[in-house]
Protein backbone atom coordinates (compact mmCIF):
# COMPACT_ATOMS: atom_id res chain seq x y z
CA UNK A 1 0.00 0.00 0.00
CA UNK A 2 1.27 3.60 -0.84
CA UNK A 3 2.29 5.87 2.35
CA UNK A 4 1.06 9.56 1.89
CA UNK A 5 2.95 12.27 3.12
CA UNK A 6 0.96 15.05 3.99
CA UNK A 7 2.24 18.63 5.81
CA UNK A 8 0.13 20.29 7.81
CA UNK A 9 -2.03 23.24 6.29
CA UNK A 10 -0.11 26.36 5.45
CA UNK A 11 3.42 24.97 5.38
CA UNK A 12 5.95 26.83 3.52
CA UNK A 13 7.57 25.34 -0.10
CA UNK A 14 9.59 26.96 -2.09
CA UNK A 15 13.47 27.79 -2.04
CA UNK A 16 16.31 29.49 -1.40
CA UNK A 17 18.77 31.88 -3.03
CA UNK A 18 21.07 34.81 -2.38
CA UNK A 19 21.75 38.40 -3.97
CA UNK A 20 25.53 37.75 -4.96
CA UNK A 21 24.77 34.66 -6.27
CA UNK A 22 21.74 35.52 -8.36
CA UNK A 23 21.43 38.86 -9.16
CA UNK A 24 24.26 39.89 -11.05
CA UNK A 25 24.84 43.61 -12.03
CA UNK A 26 27.71 43.92 -9.81
CA UNK A 27 28.69 46.56 -10.94
CA UNK A 28 25.49 48.17 -12.16
CA UNK A 29 22.35 49.73 -10.34
CA UNK A 30 24.77 52.20 -8.04
CA UNK A 31 25.33 49.14 -6.26
CA UNK A 32 28.95 49.46 -4.12
CA UNK A 33 32.01 46.60 -4.31
CA UNK A 34 31.51 44.06 -1.72
CA UNK A 35 34.37 41.43 -0.59
CA UNK A 36 33.81 38.98 -3.10
CA UNK A 37 34.15 41.87 -5.93
CA UNK A 38 37.39 42.96 -4.31
CA UNK A 39 38.65 39.14 -4.15
CA UNK A 40 38.12 38.31 -7.72
CA UNK A 41 39.97 41.82 -8.53
CA UNK A 42 42.79 40.37 -6.53
CA UNK A 43 42.99 36.91 -7.18
CA UNK A 44 40.14 36.02 -10.25
CA UNK A 45 42.10 32.21 -10.34
CA UNK A 46 40.91 31.07 -6.88
CA UNK A 47 37.83 31.29 -8.75
CA UNK A 48 36.24 27.91 -10.08
CA UNK A 49 37.14 28.16 -13.71
CA UNK A 50 37.77 32.04 -13.64
CA UNK A 51 34.12 32.60 -13.28
CA UNK A 52 33.54 35.45 -10.69
CA UNK A 53 30.55 37.74 -9.19
CA UNK A 54 29.99 39.80 -12.07
CA UNK A 55 26.87 38.81 -13.78
CA UNK A 56 25.82 35.58 -11.83
CA UNK A 57 22.27 34.76 -12.81
CA UNK A 58 21.44 37.53 -14.08
CA UNK A 59 18.07 38.09 -11.79
CA UNK A 60 18.30 41.91 -11.44
CA UNK A 61 17.15 41.73 -14.82
CA UNK A 62 15.34 38.80 -14.98
CA UNK A 63 13.37 38.81 -11.69
CA UNK A 64 9.98 39.26 -12.92
CA UNK A 65 10.29 35.90 -15.38
CA UNK A 66 12.03 34.35 -12.54
CA UNK A 67 8.75 35.51 -10.56
CA UNK A 68 6.40 34.08 -13.20
CA UNK A 69 8.67 30.71 -12.95
CA UNK A 70 8.07 30.81 -9.16
CA UNK A 71 4.13 31.15 -9.48
CA UNK A 72 4.35 28.27 -12.05
CA UNK A 73 5.56 25.46 -10.03
CA UNK A 74 3.89 26.69 -6.90
CA UNK A 75 6.38 27.89 -4.79
CA UNK A 76 4.27 29.71 -1.65
CA UNK A 77 7.44 31.20 -0.47
CA UNK A 78 10.81 32.64 -1.75
CA UNK A 79 14.08 33.36 0.36
CA UNK A 80 16.18 36.26 -1.42
CA UNK A 81 18.51 38.71 0.49
CA UNK A 82 18.90 42.16 0.37
CA UNK A 83 22.73 43.47 -0.86
CA UNK A 84 23.97 45.67 1.90
CA UNK A 85 26.41 47.52 -0.59
CA UNK A 86 23.58 47.73 -3.36
CA UNK A 87 21.21 49.29 -0.52
CA UNK A 88 24.11 51.27 1.32
CA UNK A 89 27.03 51.45 -1.53
CA UNK A 90 29.68 52.40 1.36
CA UNK A 91 27.99 50.36 4.12
CA UNK A 92 27.12 53.31 6.41
CA UNK A 93 25.65 55.92 4.10
CA UNK A 94 23.32 57.06 1.72
CA UNK A 95 20.79 54.52 0.56
CA UNK A 96 20.88 54.02 -2.72
CA UNK A 97 17.48 54.72 -4.62
CA UNK A 98 17.89 52.44 -7.10
CA UNK A 99 18.81 49.50 -5.08
CA UNK A 100 15.23 50.47 -3.34
CA UNK A 101 13.56 50.79 -6.67
CA UNK A 102 14.70 47.10 -7.34
CA UNK A 103 13.70 45.44 -4.31
CA UNK A 104 10.43 46.84 -4.16
CA UNK A 105 9.84 45.96 -7.54
CA UNK A 106 11.07 42.44 -6.67
CA UNK A 107 8.93 42.08 -3.73
CA UNK A 108 5.54 43.36 -4.89
CA UNK A 109 6.33 41.33 -7.93
CA UNK A 110 5.75 38.28 -5.83
CA UNK A 111 3.19 39.48 -3.65
CA UNK A 112 0.93 40.38 -6.73
CA UNK A 113 2.07 35.82 -7.81
CA UNK A 114 1.21 35.12 -4.62
CA UNK A 115 4.59 34.43 -3.80
CA UNK A 116 5.40 35.31 0.19
CA UNK A 117 9.01 37.15 0.39
CA UNK A 118 11.05 35.26 2.94
CA UNK A 119 14.52 38.24 3.33
CA UNK A 120 17.64 37.51 4.50
CA UNK A 121 19.70 40.94 5.68
CA UNK A 122 23.45 38.92 5.58
CA UNK A 123 24.40 36.18 3.27
CA UNK A 124 28.13 36.31 3.61
CA UNK A 125 28.60 39.77 1.38
CA UNK A 126 30.46 42.63 4.01
CA UNK A 127 30.71 45.81 1.91
CA UNK A 128 34.06 46.82 0.72
CA UNK A 129 34.21 50.03 2.63
CA UNK A 130 32.97 47.81 5.63
CA UNK A 131 35.83 45.06 5.32
CA UNK A 132 38.32 48.01 5.07
CA UNK A 133 37.03 48.90 8.49
CA UNK A 134 38.31 45.15 9.69
CA UNK A 135 34.90 43.72 8.62
CA UNK A 136 33.05 41.68 11.95
CA UNK A 137 36.43 42.71 13.65
CA UNK A 138 35.05 46.07 14.52
CA UNK A 139 32.08 46.24 16.88
CA UNK A 140 31.16 49.39 14.78
CA UNK A 141 30.46 47.68 11.57
CA UNK A 142 28.14 45.36 14.02
CA UNK A 143 26.31 48.73 14.69
CA UNK A 144 26.50 50.06 11.03
CA UNK A 145 24.43 46.64 10.45
CA UNK A 146 22.03 47.42 12.81
CA UNK A 147 21.20 50.93 10.86
CA UNK A 148 21.06 49.24 7.66
CA UNK A 149 18.29 46.43 8.84
CA UNK A 150 16.46 49.19 10.21
CA UNK A 151 16.23 50.77 6.75
CA UNK A 152 15.34 47.72 5.54
CA UNK A 153 12.49 46.93 8.21
CA UNK A 154 11.49 50.86 7.20
CA UNK A 155 11.60 50.96 3.78
CA UNK A 156 9.74 46.95 3.16
CA UNK A 157 8.35 45.96 6.68
CA UNK A 158 4.90 46.86 5.37
CA UNK A 159 5.11 44.19 2.91
CA UNK A 160 8.10 41.46 4.37
CA UNK A 161 6.71 39.66 7.06
CA UNK A 162 9.23 37.46 7.47
CA UNK A 163 12.91 39.02 8.22
CA UNK A 164 16.30 36.93 8.56
CA UNK A 165 19.34 38.32 10.60
CA UNK A 166 21.92 36.32 9.30
CA UNK A 167 22.45 33.14 6.44
CA UNK A 168 24.72 30.79 8.19
CA UNK A 169 26.63 33.05 10.31
CA UNK A 170 29.61 30.49 11.20
CA UNK A 171 30.82 30.23 7.33
CA UNK A 172 32.14 33.50 6.94
CA UNK A 173 33.97 32.71 10.36
CA UNK A 174 35.36 29.44 9.32
CA UNK A 175 35.92 30.53 5.91
CA UNK A 176 37.46 34.33 6.59
CA UNK A 177 39.64 33.42 9.23
CA UNK A 178 39.99 29.79 10.44
CA UNK A 179 40.10 27.45 6.52
CA UNK A 180 40.57 29.93 3.82
CA UNK A 181 37.43 29.82 1.77
CA UNK A 182 36.19 33.58 2.03
CA UNK A 183 37.77 36.93 2.04
CA UNK A 184 39.97 38.15 3.88
CA UNK A 185 41.79 34.68 4.06
CA UNK A 186 43.49 34.65 7.25
CA UNK A 187 43.95 32.06 9.63
CA UNK A 188 43.42 32.83 13.49
CA UNK A 189 41.29 31.30 16.17
CA UNK A 190 41.19 34.42 18.49
CA UNK A 191 40.18 36.71 15.04
CA UNK A 192 37.51 34.37 14.31
CA UNK A 193 35.84 34.13 17.77
CA UNK A 194 36.02 38.10 17.65
CA UNK A 195 34.27 38.12 14.12
CA UNK A 196 32.02 35.25 15.47
CA UNK A 197 31.21 37.58 18.33
CA UNK A 198 30.73 40.86 16.35
CA UNK A 199 28.22 39.11 14.20
CA UNK A 200 25.97 38.14 17.22
CA UNK A 201 26.03 41.56 18.08
CA UNK A 202 24.81 43.02 14.67
CA UNK A 203 22.42 40.30 14.57
CA UNK A 204 20.72 41.48 18.43
CA UNK A 205 21.23 45.16 16.85
CA UNK A 206 19.00 44.04 13.96
CA UNK A 207 16.46 42.27 16.02
CA UNK A 208 16.40 44.82 18.61
CA UNK A 209 15.41 47.45 15.91
CA UNK A 210 12.93 45.53 14.57
CA UNK A 211 11.50 44.91 18.09
CA UNK A 212 11.03 48.38 18.24
CA UNK A 213 9.53 49.08 14.96
CA UNK A 214 7.43 46.18 13.71
CA UNK A 215 3.84 46.78 14.49
CA UNK A 216 2.48 44.40 11.80
CA UNK A 217 3.14 41.07 13.22
CA UNK A 218 5.83 40.32 11.25
CA UNK A 219 8.52 38.05 12.75
CA UNK A 220 12.34 37.68 12.55
CA UNK A 221 14.67 35.17 13.04
CA UNK A 222 17.89 33.73 11.76
CA UNK A 223 19.35 31.05 9.43
CA UNK A 224 21.74 28.37 10.75
CA UNK A 225 23.39 25.27 8.96
CA UNK A 226 23.21 22.55 11.46
CA UNK A 227 25.25 20.19 10.94
CA UNK A 228 24.49 17.57 13.36
CA UNK A 229 27.73 15.47 15.24
CA UNK A 230 27.71 12.17 15.69
CA UNK A 231 30.69 10.20 17.14
CA UNK A 232 32.37 7.16 15.83
CA UNK A 233 31.02 5.22 18.90
CA UNK A 234 29.69 5.71 22.46
CA UNK A 235 33.26 5.77 24.21
CA UNK A 236 33.59 8.80 26.23
CA UNK A 237 36.68 10.10 24.02
CA UNK A 238 34.59 9.85 21.18
CA UNK A 239 31.15 11.56 22.66
CA UNK A 240 33.72 14.51 23.70
CA UNK A 241 35.09 14.99 20.66
CA UNK A 242 31.27 14.90 19.14
CA UNK A 243 29.98 17.44 22.22
CA UNK A 244 33.04 20.01 21.49
CA UNK A 245 32.06 19.84 17.63
CA UNK A 246 28.85 20.37 18.22
CA UNK A 247 29.72 23.54 20.19
CA UNK A 248 32.03 24.65 18.06
CA UNK A 249 30.26 24.57 14.56
CA UNK A 250 25.78 24.40 15.94
CA UNK A 251 25.68 25.63 19.81
CA UNK A 252 28.07 28.58 18.89
CA UNK A 253 24.98 30.56 17.11
CA UNK A 254 21.75 28.28 18.28
CA UNK A 255 22.32 29.09 21.81
CA UNK A 256 22.60 32.50 22.04
CA UNK A 257 20.17 33.21 19.22
CA UNK A 258 16.99 30.71 20.49
CA UNK A 259 18.16 31.00 24.48
CA UNK A 260 19.86 34.13 24.10
CA UNK A 261 23.24 32.83 26.18
CA UNK A 262 26.71 31.38 25.39
CA UNK A 263 26.82 27.77 26.65
CA UNK A 264 28.98 27.76 29.13
CA UNK A 265 31.20 25.16 28.05
CA UNK A 266 32.07 27.08 24.87
CA UNK A 267 33.32 30.33 27.39
CA UNK A 268 35.72 27.77 29.04
CA UNK A 269 37.17 26.06 26.31
CA UNK A 270 37.80 29.41 24.51
CA UNK A 271 39.27 31.02 27.67
CA UNK A 272 41.23 28.13 28.45
CA UNK A 273 43.10 28.70 25.11
CA UNK A 274 43.16 32.22 25.43
CA UNK A 275 41.01 33.15 22.37
CA UNK A 276 38.14 34.33 24.16
CA UNK A 277 36.43 37.59 22.03
CA UNK A 278 36.22 40.87 23.39
CA UNK A 279 33.58 42.02 25.33
CA UNK A 280 31.94 45.15 27.04
CA UNK A 281 30.29 45.32 29.95
CA UNK A 282 26.26 44.84 29.73
CA UNK A 283 26.76 42.56 26.83
CA UNK A 284 25.48 39.67 28.65
CA UNK A 285 21.82 41.16 28.89
CA UNK A 286 22.09 42.96 25.24
CA UNK A 287 22.34 39.15 23.94
CA UNK A 288 19.42 38.32 25.31
CA UNK A 289 17.48 40.60 23.64
CA UNK A 290 18.20 38.71 20.60
CA UNK A 291 16.22 35.86 20.84
CA UNK A 292 14.58 35.04 17.43
CA UNK A 293 10.98 34.46 16.67
CA UNK A 294 11.36 31.76 13.78
CA UNK A 295 14.47 29.67 13.15
CA UNK A 296 15.84 28.53 9.89
CA UNK A 297 17.59 25.31 9.17
CA UNK A 298 20.11 24.61 6.07
CA UNK A 299 20.85 21.43 6.62
CA UNK A 300 22.85 19.46 3.69
CA UNK A 301 25.42 16.68 5.62
CA UNK A 302 25.93 15.62 9.34
CA UNK A 303 29.85 15.76 11.21
CA UNK A 304 31.18 13.13 12.04
CA UNK A 305 33.82 12.46 14.45
CA UNK A 306 35.88 11.01 16.00
CA UNK A 307 38.65 11.13 19.81
CA UNK A 308 41.57 12.85 18.36
CA UNK A 309 44.58 10.54 17.58
CA UNK A 310 47.56 12.96 17.48
CA UNK A 311 48.18 16.14 18.88
CA UNK A 312 48.38 19.23 17.59
CA UNK A 313 51.99 19.89 15.81
CA UNK A 314 53.68 22.39 18.37
CA UNK A 315 53.00 25.85 16.84
CA UNK A 316 50.67 24.88 14.91
CA UNK A 317 47.02 27.54 14.99
CA UNK A 318 44.48 26.83 17.57
CA UNK A 319 41.27 25.64 15.60
CA UNK A 320 38.22 23.49 16.64
CA UNK A 321 40.78 20.44 15.04
CA UNK A 322 42.94 20.43 17.92
CA UNK A 323 39.76 18.57 19.35
CA UNK A 324 38.58 16.04 17.51
CA UNK A 325 39.49 14.02 13.80
CA UNK A 326 36.78 13.83 11.20
CA UNK A 327 35.44 10.07 10.73
CA UNK A 328 34.61 8.81 7.57
CA UNK A 329 32.03 6.33 8.54
CA UNK A 330 32.83 2.81 6.70
CA UNK A 331 29.24 2.73 4.49
CA UNK A 332 28.08 6.04 4.66
CA UNK A 333 26.10 7.40 1.37
CA UNK A 334 28.04 9.66 -0.10
CA UNK A 335 26.59 12.14 -3.20
CA UNK A 336 28.91 11.22 -6.18
CA UNK A 337 28.88 14.32 -7.82
CA UNK A 338 29.84 16.71 -4.85
CA UNK A 339 31.34 14.50 -2.18
CA UNK A 340 29.24 15.21 0.37
CA UNK A 341 27.35 12.44 2.76
CA UNK A 342 23.80 12.29 1.88
CA UNK A 343 22.08 11.32 5.42
CA UNK A 344 18.39 12.09 5.50
CA UNK A 345 17.88 11.36 9.15
CA UNK A 346 19.92 14.10 10.16
CA UNK A 347 16.96 16.37 9.41
CA UNK A 348 14.28 14.26 11.87
CA UNK A 349 17.57 14.63 14.74
CA UNK A 350 17.98 18.48 14.24
CA UNK A 351 13.75 19.08 14.08
CA UNK A 352 14.02 16.76 17.18
CA UNK A 353 16.90 18.41 19.31
CA UNK A 354 15.05 21.79 18.66
CA UNK A 355 11.36 20.49 19.77
CA UNK A 356 13.17 18.85 22.92
CA UNK A 357 16.16 21.53 24.26
CA UNK A 358 15.19 24.30 21.94
CA UNK A 359 11.14 24.96 23.36
CA UNK A 360 10.18 23.64 20.03
CA UNK A 361 11.09 27.15 18.55
CA UNK A 362 8.85 27.56 15.16
CA UNK A 363 11.52 26.39 12.33
CA UNK A 364 12.09 25.14 8.50
CA UNK A 365 13.94 23.49 6.40
CA UNK A 366 15.89 26.71 4.43
CA UNK A 367 18.16 24.95 2.88
CA UNK A 368 18.96 21.25 1.87
CA UNK A 369 20.03 20.00 -1.60
CA UNK A 370 21.91 18.41 -3.54
CA UNK A 371 24.81 19.71 -5.79
CA UNK A 372 25.73 18.00 -9.24
CA UNK A 373 29.31 18.68 -10.93
CA UNK A 374 28.89 18.84 -14.57
CA UNK A 375 25.26 18.34 -14.22
CA UNK A 376 25.21 19.08 -18.27
CA UNK A 377 26.31 15.33 -18.80
CA UNK A 378 22.09 14.78 -17.38
CA UNK A 379 20.81 16.24 -20.23
CA UNK A 380 18.41 14.16 -22.34
CA UNK A 381 15.34 15.17 -24.62
CA UNK A 382 16.43 18.92 -23.48
CA UNK A 383 16.21 18.59 -19.75
CA UNK A 384 18.36 17.47 -17.22
CA UNK A 385 17.04 14.41 -15.60
CA UNK A 386 17.62 15.04 -11.96
CA UNK A 387 16.12 11.76 -10.53
CA UNK A 388 19.17 11.74 -8.18
CA UNK A 389 18.04 15.07 -7.01
CA UNK A 390 14.17 14.25 -6.61
CA UNK A 391 15.14 10.93 -4.45
CA UNK A 392 17.10 12.94 -2.17
CA UNK A 393 14.49 15.37 -1.85
CA UNK A 394 12.11 12.53 -1.29
CA UNK A 395 13.69 11.15 1.73
CA UNK A 396 14.67 14.62 3.67
CA UNK A 397 10.96 15.19 3.19
CA UNK A 398 10.06 11.78 4.59
CA UNK A 399 12.53 12.32 7.47
CA UNK A 400 10.68 16.05 8.27
CA UNK A 401 7.34 14.69 8.14
CA UNK A 402 8.08 11.47 10.58
CA UNK A 403 9.36 14.35 12.90
CA UNK A 404 6.23 16.97 12.61
CA UNK A 405 4.09 14.08 13.47
CA UNK A 406 6.16 13.47 16.85
CA UNK A 407 6.17 17.03 17.30
CA UNK A 408 8.21 18.71 15.54
CA UNK A 409 7.30 22.58 14.87
CA UNK A 410 8.57 22.59 11.32
CA UNK A 411 6.87 24.84 8.77
CA UNK A 412 8.42 24.64 6.00
CA UNK A 413 10.98 23.10 3.33
CA UNK A 414 12.66 25.29 0.86
CA UNK A 415 15.66 23.71 -1.38
CA UNK A 416 18.98 25.28 -2.09
CA UNK A 417 17.91 26.38 -5.11
CA UNK A 418 15.75 27.39 -7.48
CA UNK A 419 18.05 28.44 -10.33
CA UNK A 420 21.86 27.12 -10.90
CA UNK A 421 23.58 29.60 -9.16
CA UNK A 422 26.97 30.99 -8.47
CA UNK A 423 28.69 29.89 -5.20
CA UNK A 424 31.80 31.89 -3.84
CA UNK A 425 34.93 30.27 -4.92
CA UNK A 426 32.99 27.52 -6.05
CA UNK A 427 31.33 29.58 -8.85
CA UNK A 428 29.40 27.50 -11.22
CA UNK A 429 30.73 24.08 -10.38
CA UNK A 430 28.13 22.70 -8.16
CA UNK A 431 24.76 23.17 -9.69
CA UNK A 432 21.68 23.28 -7.44
CA UNK A 433 18.95 24.23 -8.92
CA UNK A 434 15.23 23.38 -9.85
CA UNK A 435 16.30 25.11 -13.04
CA UNK A 436 19.12 24.46 -14.86
CA UNK A 437 20.98 28.12 -16.13
CA UNK A 438 23.43 28.45 -19.43
CA UNK A 439 25.76 31.18 -17.49
CA UNK A 440 26.47 32.26 -21.46
CA UNK A 441 22.82 32.70 -23.13
CA UNK A 442 21.17 33.11 -19.02
CA UNK A 443 18.36 31.13 -20.67
CA UNK A 444 16.59 29.11 -17.53
CA UNK A 445 15.28 25.56 -18.39
CA UNK A 446 13.23 23.48 -15.87
CA UNK A 447 15.46 19.89 -14.76
CA UNK A 448 12.80 16.86 -13.92
CA UNK A 449 12.72 17.67 -10.47
CA UNK A 450 10.81 21.08 -11.34
CA UNK A 451 8.00 19.25 -12.38
CA UNK A 452 8.07 16.46 -9.92
CA UNK A 453 8.05 19.45 -6.83
CA UNK A 454 5.15 21.09 -8.55
CA UNK A 455 3.52 18.26 -8.11
CA UNK A 456 4.47 18.00 -4.78
CA UNK A 457 3.34 21.74 -3.63
CA UNK A 458 0.10 20.99 -5.45
CA UNK A 459 -0.65 18.22 -3.11
CA UNK A 460 0.88 19.53 -0.24
CA UNK A 461 2.74 16.21 0.16
CA UNK A 462 3.57 13.20 -1.94
CA UNK A 463 2.59 9.26 -2.02
CA UNK A 464 5.36 6.98 -1.81
C1 LIG B 1 25.23 26.77 1.41
C2 LIG B 1 25.29 28.27 1.26
O1 LIG B 1 25.76 26.35 2.62
O2 LIG B 1 25.92 26.03 0.43
C3 LIG B 1 25.13 28.71 -0.19
O3 LIG B 1 24.34 28.94 2.06
C4 LIG B 1 26.00 27.85 -1.11
O4 LIG B 1 25.43 30.09 -0.31
C5 LIG B 1 25.63 26.37 -0.92
O5 LIG B 1 25.85 28.23 -2.45
C6 LIG B 1 26.32 25.39 -1.87
O6 LIG B 1 27.69 25.39 -1.78
P1 LIG B 1 28.65 24.69 -2.86
O7 LIG B 1 30.02 24.93 -2.38
O8 LIG B 1 28.31 23.24 -2.93
O9 LIG B 1 28.38 25.34 -4.18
Amino acid sequence: MAEQFTFPKGFWWGAATSATQIEGAAKEGGKGKNIWDQWFDEEPNRFFDGVGPGTTSDFYHQYKDDIARMKNIHFNSFRLSISWSRLIPDGSGEVNQEAVDFYNNVIDEMIDKGVEPFVCLYHFDMPMAMQEMGGWENRAVAEHFGRYASICFDLFGDRVKKWFTHNEPIVPVEGGYMYDFHYPNVVDMKRAAQVGYHTLLSHVFAVKAFREKDRTGGEIGVILNLTPSYPRSSHPADLKASRIADLFFNRSFLDPTVLGEYPQELIDLLGEHGVLPDTESGDKELIKEGKVDLLGVNYYQPRRVKAKENLPNPGAPILPEWFFDHYEMPGRKMNPYRGWEIYPKGVYDIMINLRDNYGNIPSFISENGMGVQDEARFMENGMIQDDYRIEFIQDHLEWLHRAIEEGANAKGYHLWSFIDNWSWMNAYKNRYGYFSVNIDTQERTPKKSAYWITAVHKNNGFEK
